[in-house]
């Protein structure tokens, strides 16, 4: 099963992407934490990329698409995968389409987990995500067992750089320009489903899962 997260800056689509990727045993691909771990370990993409998330901009598509069509041919991707955070922009949606009819394969679902704005700001002042797994948590939705600490790894929790409440409305504003086109595009393309992203995050599983099916 191949799957598209589609969703504004912080609707939930990371945390909706690990419990399908776990019930559905395939890989979680997003390409926010694939630049995360570049930034951690001081690669040249990393140092490229952290240029553009600092200020809540898109990261290039010249750096992100090969990034990606990479990681969609390696072996563990045979039986699907689950993508958040890409495609992000129509160019990256079309290159996806491309990599795919040459190998023979289609997404089955775009997901378009939907929160309007006003309820962003609130999760992403919020959220709070681990330095050493890049585990996210809530500080009301969804806390850690012991504060500030992560549950699997004991790893210190830290506000993303991205989330301060400047850039999160600069990201929102990118979403909006650049993002939200791609709803339009893959409900041309007859796979888009919405999801109502505001309901607590278990019910929002529930309905992807209904969706998915067994
Ligand atoms: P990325 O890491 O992809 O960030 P994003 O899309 O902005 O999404 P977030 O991770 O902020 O939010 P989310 O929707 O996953 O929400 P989450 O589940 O954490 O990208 C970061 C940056 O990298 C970009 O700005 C860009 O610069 C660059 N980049 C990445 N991909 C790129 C691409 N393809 N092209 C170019 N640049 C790219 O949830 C948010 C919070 O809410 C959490 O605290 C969570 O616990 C809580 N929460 C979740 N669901 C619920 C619920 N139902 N009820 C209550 N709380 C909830
Ligand atoms: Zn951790």
């Amino acid at each position: 099963m191949r799957i598209i997260m589609l969703g504004a800056p912080g609707a939930g689509k990371g945390t909706q992407a690990k419990k399908i990727a776990e019930k559905y045993q395939i890989p979680h691909i997003s390409t926010g934490d694939i630049f995360r771990s570049n930034i951690k370990e001081g690669t040249e993409l990393g140092r490229k990329a952290k240029e553009y998330m600092d200020q809540g901009a898109l990261v290039p598509d010249e750096l992100t698409i090969g990034m990606l069509m990479d990681r969609i041919r390696k072996g563990d991707c045979a039986k699907g995968y689950v993508l958040d955070g890409f495609p992000r922009t129509i160019p990256q949606a079309e290159s996806l389409k491309k990599a795919l009819s040459e190998m023979e394969q289609k997404i089955d679902f775009a997901i378009n987990v939907d929160v309007p704005d006003e309820k962003i700001i609130d999760r992403m002042a919020g959220r709070r995500a681990c330095i050493a797994c890049g585990a996210t948590y809530h500080i009301v939705y969804n806390p850690s067992r012991v504060p500030d600490v992560c549950d699997v790894c004991g790893a210190g929790l830290v506000l993303r750089n991205d989330d301060k409440p400047e850039t999160v409305k600069k990201r929102l504003s990118v979403y909006h320009d650049q993002t939200k086109p791609l709803i339009d595009y893959y409900k041309e393309a007859g796979v888009l489903v919405n999801i109502d992203g505001t309901q607590e995050l278990n019910k929002v599983f529930s309905d992807i899962a209904d969706l998915l099916g067994a």
